[in-house]
C-alpha cells in the first residue's frame, strides 16, 4: 500500500497535463496508465492521423489527379511504401510520447505503468505493474482525478474485427484496401476517407444525415462536399447501414429514398462515434451523477464525490484534446489551492478534411437563437492572394457577430490549412473583440488571415476586395 496526495488515472491529453502541473506544484502525484502516456491523441488519434493525412496529400499532389502537373512539376506518377510511411508516422509518434514521458519524469510524477481498478474514492489498485502479471500495487489518494478517454463506438450489427475496424486499425494498415466503406462522415470518416482516397483506395462513405459533418451549416462543409465528389468518393448520404457480413464486406443499406442497396468492401471503417470509458476500470462503483454516458462535472471538474475529479472525454463533448488540457490546468490549478474554473469562451474545432475546417464560437443560426441580432458576413479566399498561390481558393472565412454593439460571436473557416486560424479565431473571441478590432488590426500580407479582416470589413458594410 503505497499513499499519495494525487492519483491520475489515464495518461492522455487530460491524465499527463494534470499529472505534469500538480508534481510541478509540489504535490506528490501517481499517474497510472495501461499503455504509453500519451492517450489516444498521441498513439492512435490526431498525431498519426494527421501524419498519414499529410502524406496522403502530398502522394495525391504527385499523381496523374494532383495539381502538380498545373504548377509545372512534371514527376513519374509516384508510388507509395505503406511500410515506410506508417514508419515515419510512427517515429513521430514515439518521438512525442518519450517527450511526454521525459516531461512528466522531470516533474517528479510517479509513472505506474499497469491496470488500475478504482477501489472507492482513495483507493485504486494497479494490476499487471510493468508488465509483470503478477504484480499488484494499491494507493490510498486524497485526489483521485479520472481521466480515462474513449474508445471507438461499435456497431451491433457488425462488430470490429476482420475487415471490420475502426479509426485505430485505419491508421495502421499494412497493405492499402483496394475498396474502404466507411460508416460515418463526421471528423474520422471524412477525415480519413479522404486520406485513403488520396492514396489509391476506391472510397465509399455512408453517413445517415443529409450531409458531411452534420454538426455545422451546409455552407461550411460544402467545399469539402465538392472535394470527396472530385476525389471519386462515392458518397451515400441519408443511407443507413442494415447489416453486414463480415466475412466477405457486404453491406446492406437503406436508403430515406429509393431502393434498398448493396455494396461490397475490403475493409470497412466504422466512424460512428466514441464512447467515454466512464464505466470500466471500477468507475461505476462509484456510483457518480451522470449526465448520461458521461461523468457529469461542475465548472470545476468535480464530480458528485468530494475530491473525485473527472476530466477529458469522460465528461462529454466536446471530445477534444485541447479541451481535455484545459480542463487538466483548472483541476491541478484547484487542487493546488488556487480560484479556478473551467469557462472558456470557445473551445475551437477542427476538422483536417481537405479543405479544411475550423470553427470558433458560435455558427450563424445558434446565434440568432442565442443573441437575437446578430451580423453575419463572408470573405471568399478566391479573393485572397496567399490562397491563390496556393492553389486552393474553394473556401472561405465567416465571422458572426452582435449586430448593436458588434462583438464577435463566432468564426468559421473552410479552406488551405486554416486550421491554422483557430488561435485567432478563439483569442478574438476570448478577448471579447468587436468587428472593428479585427478591421483595425495590421494584417499581415499577403496572408490567409487577411481574410478575416476582410470578413469583418464585410460585417461592417467596409469591404475592400470583396
Ligand atoms: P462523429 O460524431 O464526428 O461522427 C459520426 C457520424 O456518424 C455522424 O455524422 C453520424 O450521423 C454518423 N452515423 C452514426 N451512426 C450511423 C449509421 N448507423 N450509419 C451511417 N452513419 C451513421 O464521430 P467520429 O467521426 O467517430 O469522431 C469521434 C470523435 O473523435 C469526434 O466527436 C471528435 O471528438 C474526435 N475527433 C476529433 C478530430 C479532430 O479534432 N480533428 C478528428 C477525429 C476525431
Amino acid at each position: 500500500m503505497q499513499s499519495t496526495n494525487v492519483l491520475v488515472l489515464g495518461g492522455g491529453p487530460a491524465g499527463y497535463v494534470t499529472a505534469i502541473r500538480t508534481a510541478q506544484a509540489g504535490i506528490s502525484t501517481v499517474l497510472v496508465e495501461r499503455a504509453n502516456p500519451g492517450g489516444t491523441c498521441l498513439n492512435i488519434g490526431c498525431i498519426p492521423s494527421k501524419a498519414l493525412i499529410h502524406a496522403a496529400d502530398k502522394f495525391h499532389s504527385l499523381g496523374a489527379n494532383g495539381d502538380a502537373a498545373q504548377l509545372g512539376i512534371m514527376a513519374q506518377p509516384p508510388t507509395l511504401d505503406l511500410p515506410q510511411l506508417n514508419e515515419w508516422k510512427r517515429g513521430i509518434v514515439s518521438q512525442l510520447t518519450e517527450g511526454v514521458q521525459a516531461l512528466l519524469k522531470r516533474a517528479g510524477v510517479q509513472v505506474v505503468q499497469g491496470e488500475a481498478t478504482v477501489i472507492d474514492g482513495k483507493t485504486v489498485e494497479v494490476n499487471g505493474v510493468g508488465g509483470d502479471a503478477g504484480k499488484r500495487l494499491r494507493f490510498v489518494c486524497q485526489h483521485l482525478v479520472l481521466a480515462t478517454g474513449s474508445a471507438p463506438m461499435a456497431l451491433p450489427m457488425l462488430p470490429f474485427g476482420g475487415r471490420v475496424i475502426s479509426s485505430t486499425e485505419a491508421l495502421e494498415q499494412s497493405s492499402l484496401p483496394a475498396s474502404l466503406a466507411v460508416i460515418g462522415a463526421g471528423y474520422i470518416g471524412v477525415e480519413l476517407g479522404m486520406a485513403y482516397a488520396k492514396l489509391g483506395s476506391r472510397v465509399t462513405l455512408i453517413e445517415a444525415q443529409g450531409r458531411i459533418l452534420p454538426a455545422w451549416d451546409a455552407a461550411l462543409t460544402r467545399p469539402v462536399q465538392r472535394r470527396l465528389q472530385a476525389l471519386g468518393v462515392d458518397l451515400l448520404l441519408n443511407t443507413r447501414l442494415e447489416s453486414g457480413d463480415a466475412d466477405s464486406g457486404v453491406l446492406k443499406l437503406s436508403q430515406e429514398s429509393g431502393a434498398p442497396r448493396e455494396i461490397q468492401a475490403d475493409r470497412i471503417l466504422v466512424a460512428v462515434g466514441r464512447a467515454p470509458r466512464s464505466r470500466e476500470a471500477g468507475l461505476d462503483s462509484l456510483m457518480l451523477d451522470m449526465d448520461g454516458p458521461y461523468i457529469r462535472v461542475d465548472e470545476q471538474c468535480r464530480t458528485s464525490m468530494r475530491q473525485v475529479w473527472a476530466i477529458g472525454d469522460i465528461t462529454g463533448e466536446p471530445m477534444l484534446a485541447h479541451r481535455a488540457m484545459a480542463q487538466a490546468e483548472v483541476v491541478a490549478a484547484v487542487i493546488a489551492g488556487e480560484r479556478r474554473r473551467f469557462e472558456p469562451a470557445a473551445i475551437p474545432a477542427v476538422c483536417y478534411s481537405d479543405p479544411e475546417v475550423v470553427v470558433a464560437g458560435m455558427l450563424p443560426e445558434e446565434a440568432k437563437g442565442r443573441a437575437g441580432d446578430v451580423l453575419s458576413a463572408t470573405f471568399p479566399f478566391s479573393g485572397n492572394g496567399r490562397a491563390l498561390t496556393l492553389n486552393q481558393v474553394d473556401g472561405f472565412v465567416r465571422v458572426v457577430a452582435r449586430r448593436d454593439d458588434h462583438r464577435i460571436l463566432g468564426w468559421q473557416a473552410v479552406g488551405p490549412s486554416v486550421s491554422e486560424l483557430a488561435a485567432a479565431f478563439t483569442h478574438s473571441i476570448e478577448m471579447c473583440s468587436r468587428l472593428e478590432d479585427i478591421a483595425g488590426t495590421v494584417h499581415a500580407h499577403p496572408t490567409l488571415t487577411e481574410a478575416m479582416q476582410e470578413a469583418a470589413l464585410k460585417a461592417l458594410g467596409a469591404g475592400l476586395h470583396g
